[in-house]
């Protein structure tokens, strides 16, 4: 079985962090997404990658290459114009084995698939769906199912008093190859408002089984925040890189901290970070590798991508900053998104 990672979005609601990077490439707790994930598609058994993607493919080619670092072997389907959820499946075909994993890159996790594998090979239909409680469902495809967990109704984005049900599609399936037959190919096509309807006329067996353990997606600026809140308060158990030094603070490979600087947990620091004296961190603040903090700096539930600079008595409230963003001095920044306007233009 190999993986199909869904890596093509445009990331919109992540604007303007994503100006310039496919989603899924965004920094979490200070590595790509896309890392995280394919360390825990491997650790799952998963060696084989195949990545869909349509904008910037080559930063994500030019950062995993074969895979081989990683230990498994990445492939990357690249689609000219956009495809849509099923038809980058379809474009993948070739690369894809009998029976595949997919899975919405932008969905940060930590749960098993080898259930859902499981369950896939009990029943006898065509497609798996990962399934999840949320409390508003009208964000996601909502599905309605038998006691079976055979999917009657598939239905993606409904108004809140249309959804049937609270248990909503989590961006993760388990599909056998045959049923790519009726995707129709080189137009854009959506799985969930199209194809999963289909199937599920058709008769081609979509089931639906409930996933445990951490499940965001990290479409939108306020859960990407949540879900570092939930890293860093360790609610979502992914590993974050560095060395624990002190309960709920993190720090990289060399670091120079001045002495005098107070971290207040939960922090998660890069490597090679420094940090001026008498500067204040946290609580839950993550700051990217290379950044340079001077002194007096006061930085609280903020995010900051790698080579930051935050120039002294600056204070910097909720924010997030991309890559190379320089803050300061002496100002304060309050709930801001930034990023580096040159990189937007690039
Ligand atoms: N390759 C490729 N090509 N990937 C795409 C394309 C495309 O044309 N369009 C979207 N994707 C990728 C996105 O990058 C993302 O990883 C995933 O497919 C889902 O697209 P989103 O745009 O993030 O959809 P959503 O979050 O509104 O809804 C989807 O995810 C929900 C779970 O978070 C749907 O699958 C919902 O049904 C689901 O509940
Ligand atoms: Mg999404």
């Amino acid at each position: 079985m190999n993986a199909l990672l869904l890596a093509g979005g445009l990331g919109t609601r992540l604007r303007p962090l994503t100006e310039n990077l496919p989603k899924p490439m965004a920094p979490v707790a200070n590595r790509p997404w896309l890392e995280h994930l394919v360390i825990r598609l491997k650790q799952q058994g998963i060696r084989h990658i195949v990545v869909a993607v349509k904008h910037y493919p080559e930063l994500i080619r030019s950062y995993f290459g074969t895979g081989d670092q990683w230990g498994v072997t990445m492939e990357y389907a690249v689609e000219h114009e956009l495809l849509g959820t099923a038809g980058a499946i379809k474009n993948a075909e070739p690369y894809l084995e009998e029976t595949f994993v997919v899975v919405n890159a932008d969905i940060v996790h930590y749960t098993e698939l080898a259930p859902l594998i499981q369950f896939h090979r009990r029943h006898e239909g065509a497609v798996t769906i990962a399934l999840t409680e949320v409390d508003d469902p009208s964000h996601y495809g909502v599905v309605e199912q038998d006691e079976q967990g055979r999917i009657l109704r598939f239905v993606e984005k409904p108004a809140p008093e249309e959804a049937p049900s609270r248990l909503v599609n989590a961006g993760i399936y388990i599909i056998d190859k045959k049923a790519l037959q009726s995707i129709p190919e080189q137009r854009e096509v959506s799985i969930e408002r199209e194809t999963f309807p289909m199937w599920i006329e058709q008769g081609a067996g979509v089931y639906g089984k409930r996933i445990d353990g951490y499940w965001m997606d990290m479409g939108t600026k306020e859960r990407y925040r949540q879900i570092h809140w939930d890293l860093l308060n360790r609610s979502c158990p992914l590993p974050l890189p560095g060395k624990a030094s002190g309960k709920g603070i993190w720090v990289g490979k060399q670091c120079d901290i001045h002495p005098g600087v107070l971290l207040i947990p939960p922090v998660l620091i890069g490597d090679r970070v420094r940090i001026g004296e008498r500067s204040i961190i946290g609580p839950f603040s993550v700051i990217g590798s290379d950044s340079v903090i001077e002194g007096h700096v006061r930085c609280a539930e903020t995010i900051l991508w790698d080579r930051c600079t935050v120039r002294s008595g600056t204070v910097v409230n909720r924010c997030i900053a991309g890559c190379d963003v320089e803050m300061g001095p002496q100002q304060t920044m309050h709930e801001a998104v930034m990023i580096r306007t040159e990189a937007m233009q690039a």
